[in-house]
């Protein structure tokens, strides 16, 4: 048994890990501040006597060192940020504390407390704008587009510092468009919220091309849990996802048909992106990943019919 922090437990992605902890026989502290996550995406396991959910912003250090002390906390899956792109664009302090800040924060509590080992959420958007390229993990020149991206490729680097400097061992999986159960944010998420309020019309931010690999939550969950768990020195980087990708318009025919409604007018509000700071295309290149053996469940378009049928009950409900 591992006794665990999660940072970011209450969120979507969080949530899922805190099951697959749990499960796999560890003890699990899910810390979160609640800006974007929810108590009851973890209540199933609250009456769970090895786990605890506890409120905390991840930027307070000084707290961060008393909760990793109290329960001895010798590992970290840091995946508290920012979720919201869009509103951080409007503020890029948003970013700066809570995809940066809380790396800073996380970084230095596991010095003080003596804890070396480390799990990381990175993303796609540290390679910023490079559409026509199969993004391998030492594809150079990264250059970030959005404050959101920004933030996570510079808590990358500070990882490596601190890795080295303090001989942590830590693995960072860089994650294209995560969806399933519990979606907290996303284009599926934003198009069901629309289509519950108009079924009629359904505004699509770019011409719909935009084309992106989804993977499914279950799917990315497991390889966190079992690569993480794998011995390893230092830091190693990995794209995670799937081969194929799907355009927005698919998206859009699919919660449509999910929802039964035919005949929807879609409004483009046209260009190839959806916001700036948004990358319209990528794919990965997942040779060194699937090297390992690695092989999802699902592929893009599964993914995505697998997020519409884990959602169903809620879209009844309405
Ligand atoms: N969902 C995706 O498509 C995707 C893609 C790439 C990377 N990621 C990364 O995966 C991780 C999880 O994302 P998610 O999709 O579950 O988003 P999410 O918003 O559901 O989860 C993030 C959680 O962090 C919490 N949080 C934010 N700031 C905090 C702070 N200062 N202190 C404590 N808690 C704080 C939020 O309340 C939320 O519960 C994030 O690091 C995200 O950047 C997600």
């Amino acid at each position: 048994m591992e006794n665990i922090l999660i940072t970011g437990g209450a969120g979507f992605i969080g949530s899922h890990l805190v099951g697959k902890l749990l499960e796999e026989g560890n003890k699990v502290i899910a810390a979160d501040n609640f800006t974007l996550g929810k108590r009851e995406n973890v209540a199933k396991y609250a009456d769970d006597p090895y786990f605890e959910l506890v409120e905390t912003d991840v930027q307070d250090i000084d707290a961060l060192e008393v909760l990793m002390n109290k329960h001895k906390i010798n590992r970290v899956y840091h995946l508290a940020a920012n979720s919201d792109i869009q509103q951080s664009a409007k503020d890029p302090m948003i970013d700066y504390r809570n995809t940066f800040n809380t790396t800073y924060g996380v970084l230095e509590a596991m010095r003080r407390t003596n804890c070396k080992k480390l799990f990381f959420a990175s993303t796609s958007a540290v390679y910023g704008e490079k559409t026509d390229v199969n993004l391998t993990e030492d594809t150079g020149g990264l250059a970030p587009i959005s404050y959101y991206g920004g933030a996570k490729l510079a808590s990358e680097a500070f990882i490596s510092s601190y890795a080295h400097m303090n001989d942590f061992d830590v693995l960072i999986f860089r994650f294209p468009n995560v969806i399933g159960p519990n979606l907290t944010h996303g284009v599926i998420f934003d198009f069901i919220r629309k289509l519950q309020n108009d079924p009629e019309e359904l505004t699509i931010l770019g011409d719909g091309t935009q084309c992106k690999p989804y993977i499914y939550v279950l799917d990315l969950v497991d390889a966190i849990y079992r690569y993480s768990m794998n011995d390893r020195k230092g830091v190693e980087i990995f794209n995670i996802g799937v081969e194929n990708a799907t355009t927005v318009k698919e998206i859009a025919d699919m919660v449509c048909e999910r929802l039964g409604l035919e005949n929807v007018k879609y409004k483009f509000t046209g260009g190839n992106i959806g916001w700036k700071g948004d990358v319209p295309k990528f794919q990965y290149d997942l040779s060194k990943i699937k090297a390992t053996g690695w092989k999802p469940e699902h592929d893009s378009n599964g993914s995505v019919k697998a997020t519409l049928d884990s959602l169903d009950i809620q879209l009844c409900k309405r």
